[in-house]
């Protein structure tokens, strides 16, 4: 039986993750549950799943955490001591789904561990790819990718011949304004931006998509998870978001992974790998969606992606500074404090004024990261409506 904890349990990947294991109650077995403040949610995931642990990282949800949970038996816990006593409760298999740079500390206790961390949680690895992979590397800790691009790419490169890859080439749906024009898009509404064409996900990454900043994160992702230089991580669009990216070899034949816009899929492939796991999908009908198009990215009417290209390419403290601003500037759009376009142009002003030394921990990360999230509130500010 595999041990597992889930780090944002209440959220989209982590309620995917509990459908799964759900359905294979002898095969896996839950040590620990976490969440923000979704007390509801999170104390039923824990009492069906009969998890040992559940916690909430805002402390101030703790006494209804408890409350939900007595007489379970279930030990409860809040705040961020709590979080990365969940992470390193030791189980085999922890899933990193928490959204934003507050996954950070929490993934770097589950690696601490040494078991299968599951990276769902890109900001992290965009943030701190070195940090966190050079204590992947010490402590012996297995890292999967489950964003769907980047589990496709796993599933299609040979990382014991990688001069054998000439290209990586992710694909991405262009999201619901793929044929806005920029004068469209400065309307954007919040309701309009986060619904995605092909998945359902949290605010935030639906934004992202919006503004192609998530394929721009992805773009970072894939530079730390897999041994290729930089201008060999191509981006094309794919508006049906069935193929989830490509490897291209030096004999001209591209392999590519293909299934469902659902993230149990690749979600399942790191819960049995190397093995497989049956999921409730029904089998891709290639002719009921009878063709599949690519389209060149726009890097002008969608800024995001050169802002990532140049954070990738400047690397230092650039991708945590993109990634910080990126946070601050999406939480305000959510808001409604400002619109669509600013959320480009806040990240691209915080890059441009803040050049600090090349973070080498996790606290001098968080350091940056904390830095930034100032200078781009200020330029919240400057917008706000
Ligand atoms: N959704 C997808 O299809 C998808 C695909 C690929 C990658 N990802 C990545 O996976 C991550 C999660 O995405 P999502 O769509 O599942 O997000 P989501 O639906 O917004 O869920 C976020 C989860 O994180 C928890 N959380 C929020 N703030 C927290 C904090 N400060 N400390 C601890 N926990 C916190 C939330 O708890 P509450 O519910 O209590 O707020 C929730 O459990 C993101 O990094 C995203 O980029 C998502």
């Amino acid at each position: 039986m595999k041990t597992v904890t889930i780090l944002g349990a209440t959220g989209s990947v982590g309620t995917s993750t509990l459908d799964l294991i759900e359905r294979e109650p002898d095969r896996f077995r839950v040590v620990a549950l976490t969440a923000n403040c979704d007390v509801t949610k999170l104390a039923a995931a824990a009492i069906r799943t009969q998890a040992e642990f559940a916690v909430v990282a805002d402390e101030k949800c703790l006494p209804a955490l408890r409350e939900a949970l007595a007489g379970t038996g279930i030990r409860s816990g809040g705040g961020g001591e709590a979080i990365a006593e969940a992470a390193s409760s030791g189980a085999d298999w922890t899933m990193g789904a928490i959204v934003g740079c507050a996954g950070l500390k929490p993934v770097m206790a589950a690696i601490e561990q040494g078991g299968t961390v599951v990276i769902a949680n890109k900001e992290p690895l965009v943030s701190a790819g070195d940090v966190i992979l050079a204590a992947a590397k010490r402590t012996g800790a297995t890292l999967l990718p489950a964003d769907s691009e980047h589990n496709a790419i796993f599933q299609c490169f040979d990382a014991t011949r990688p001069e054998r890859v000439r290209r990586i080439i992710l694909t991405c749906s262009g999201g619901p304004f793929r044929d806005w024009t920029t004068e469209q898009m400065r309307g954007v509404t919040l309701e309009q931006a986060v619904k995605h064409p092909n998945w359902s996900m949290g605010a935030k990454i639906s934004v992202d998509s919006a503004t192609c900043m998530n394929k721009g994160l992805e773009l970072i992702e894939a530079a730390r998870l897999f041994p290729i230089a930089h201008d060999r991580i191509e981006i094309v669009i794919h508006p049906q978001s069935v193929i989830h990216s490509l490897v291209d070899h030096v004999d001209g034949s591209v392999l590519a992974q293909l299934g469902p816009p659902d993230m149990r899929t690749p979600i399942a492939h790191t819960l049995a790998w190397p093995d497989r796991m049956a999921t409730p999908m029904a089998p891709l009908d290639l002719v009921a969606i009878g063709r599949l198009d690519f389209e060149a990215p726009d890097p002008v009417r969608f800024p995001a992606l050169r802002l990532a290209r140049e954070a990738l390419d400047a690397g230092g403290a650039r991708p945590a500074i993109l990634n910080a601003a990126n946070e601050v500037a999406v939480e305000a759009f959510l808001q409604r404090r400002i619109g669509f376009l600013e959320i480009a142009a806040i990240v691209e002003h915080t890059s441009s004024c803040y050049d600090p030394a090349v973070p080498d921990s996790v606290d001098a990360v968080l350091a940056i990261d904390a830095e930034a999230r100032i200078l781009a509130g200020e330029r919240v500010k400057d917008y706000a409506v």
